[in-house]
């Protein structure tokens, strides 16, 4: 028999009041956050919008999210309960769902100083 996790996840955008969606995944041992975000795209809501680039070699850090109240990265944190709620950061600027703005400052401004065009 399957087993199953129950994860609840927050949705949204920045004007928006928070909602949560629940989702039932199947699970296997050592199966991480990420696995199971990246299953929920495939196989129930490909809305849900999620940021992770290296999957699982924890460098790039794009992953990270609050797993129970408290910021991991999706991509190492293991599902080791059978209900877990997953949101955004809190202290950066919410984009979409999970994904938040993750870029430090000092990138941004590189963006802005190496635009040639003064409209971007
Ligand atoms: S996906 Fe790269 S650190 Fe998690």
């Amino acid at each position: 028999m399957k087993r199953m996790a129950s994860i609840r996840v927050q949705r949204g955008g920045p004007d928006q009041s928070p909602t949560f969606d629940d989702f039932e995944v199947p699970c296997h041992d050592g199966m991480s956050v990420l696995d199971a975000l990246i299953w929920i795209r495939a196989h129930a809501d490909e809305t849900l919008a999620i940021r992770y680039s290296c999957t699982n070699a924890n460098t790039c850090k794009e992953c990270m999210v609050k797993v129970e109240g408290k910021v991991v990265y999706a991509c190492t944190e293991r599902i080791c309960k059978s209900t877990l709620i997953v949101e955004p950061l809190t202290n950066k600027r919410l984009v979409r769902d999970l994904v938040t703005d993750i870029a430090p400052p000092k990138e941004k401004l590189f963006n802005l100083l190496s635009c040639p065009d003064t409209s971007c």
